[in-house]
């Protein structure tokens, strides 16, 4: 019989990724086991993805139940679940249409041709400017990797599309050095995840706001990594006060069922005329129905209002860690997507803080080489935190004993 085990990885698969030796085999809540049985609580949440957990009843339920239903008929077709999870995404947000992709990265692409269609139509093809910022991150198409601010990621893969410029996050002033009459979106997550778990401040947020509505820019939020719940409000723009006219929305969507959508307005969607974007699979059954399950249960303010109870926990227990070791510079993030920075002595050293704590039997996540980042699911036992927290201490102090 064939062996699965790691090697196999190597051998059959694109070296695209560096995954973990051990290979997870069964998930229950905030809980993992791995092929030889070891246990390990989740701090990472399939990077914000699991907003439920692993296998959360009303999930499993809805995908069984779909499952039974009707899988697939693409958009020649609409289907029931797409409209309802519409309907419950319009009730819930700003939004008074929904475009639905597979994932945040075709969400991104959707709200940037959106951006440059609208703009076109209304006030012609001089207006392509798309103005975005250092360290965001919005997806791995060519179109979102080259708006997100990461050379590194874009760079070596030929021409890339044009008219995209980047300003410094949190720094009004560098926004205002590059936008005109000639853009036509600011695209910008509310808090950065990838680029190292950075929140906006609220003042900057409503100065974007104030700028693209002075130069007719629309202002498009990527909510991809901060929607549904992960900050403790529903999405992030609610908690700054600032709307936008786009807003992506993607991971804990599904709660680990891939889709992604696109959210706006009624008079910038009907730029999008029949013909002019679509998707094999956006819009599916099965994902439309998890998705409205994770959406609905997520939804309750005592599951939000537990997202800010659980940052408490976290921010403590962090804390005393730190007290003892002397590791952090700060704690930084909102809800349930925060960021321990590393000081001076451990610069670099993220990804071997993350290595030592999946030893000592707990998943945690990196941004970038000085964060270690944590976006468990929204439900996880405050029992599972405070374990976490006693396995990330050793392995802490593993790292500061050498
Ligand atoms: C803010 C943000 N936008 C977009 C994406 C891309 O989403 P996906 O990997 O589903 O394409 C991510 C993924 O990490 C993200 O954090």
């Amino acid at each position: 019989m064939q062996q699965v085990n790691r090697a196999l990885f190597d051998e059959v698969m694109v070296p695209n990724y560096a995954p973990a030796q051990m290979i997870p085999v069964k998930g229950e809540g905030s809980r993992v086991w791995d092929q030889q049985g070891k246990e390990y609580i989740d701090f990472a949440g399939g990077i914000a993805v699991n907003c439920l957990g692993h296998c959360h009843p009303a999930l499993v339920s809805a995908l069984k139940e779909q499952g039974e239903k009707l899988w697939h008929l693409s958009n020649v077709l609409t289907n029931e679940p797409a409209l309802l999870l519409a309907k419950a995404l319009v009730d819930a947000t700003f939004a008074e249409k929904v475009y639905f992709a597979n994932s945040g990265a075709e969400a991104n692409e959707a709200a940037l041709k959106l951006a440059r269609r609208f703009a076109k139509d209304q006030f012609g093809e001089h207006k392509d400017q798309i103005i975005a910022f250092k360290q965001g991150f919005h997806g791995r198409t060519f179109f979102t990797v080259t708006v997100g601010g990461q050379p590194a990621y874009s760079d070596g893969f030929g021409p890339k599309p044009e008219a995209i410029e980047h300003a410094e996050f949190n720094n009004i002033d560098s926004l205002k050095a590059l936008i005109s009459d000639r853009t036509c979106a600011v695209m910008v997550e509310p808090l950065q995840g990838e680029g190292g778990v950075v929140p906006a401040d609220v003042e900057f947020m409503q100065q974007v706001r104030a700028l693209c509505d002075k130069h007719q820019a629309l202002l498009i939020f990527d909510e991809v990594q901060t929607g549904v719940g992960r900050t403790g409000e529903l999405y992030a723009y609610m908690g700054l006060g600032v709307t936008p006219d786009i807003l992506t929305t993607a991971k804990a969507l599904g709660g680990g069922f891939p889709i992604g959508a696109m959210l706006t307005t009624t008079a910038i969607a009907k730029h999008l005329v029949p013909g002019t974007h679509g998707s094999t699979y956006g819009g599916n059954p099965l994902a439309c129905a998890v998705a409205l399950a994770a959406l609905n249960t997520v939804n309750q303010p005592e599951v939000l209002a537990g997202v800010k109870a659980k940052e408490q926990l976290f921010r403590d227990g962090l804390s005393q860690i730190n007290e003892k070791y002397q590791v952090f510079d700060t704690i930084r993030g909102q809800g349930l997507l925060l960021g321990a920075v590393l000081n001076a002595d451990y610069a670099g050293k993220a990804r071997d803080f993350m290595v030592a704590a999946a030893e000592e039997g707990l998943m945690a996540l990196v941004a970038g080489a000085n964060v270690v980042r944590f976006t468990p699911s929204l439900v996880i036992p405050d029992a599972d935190i405070r374990e976490g927290l006693v396995r990330f201490e050793r392995a802490v102090a593993k790292i500061v004993q050498g």
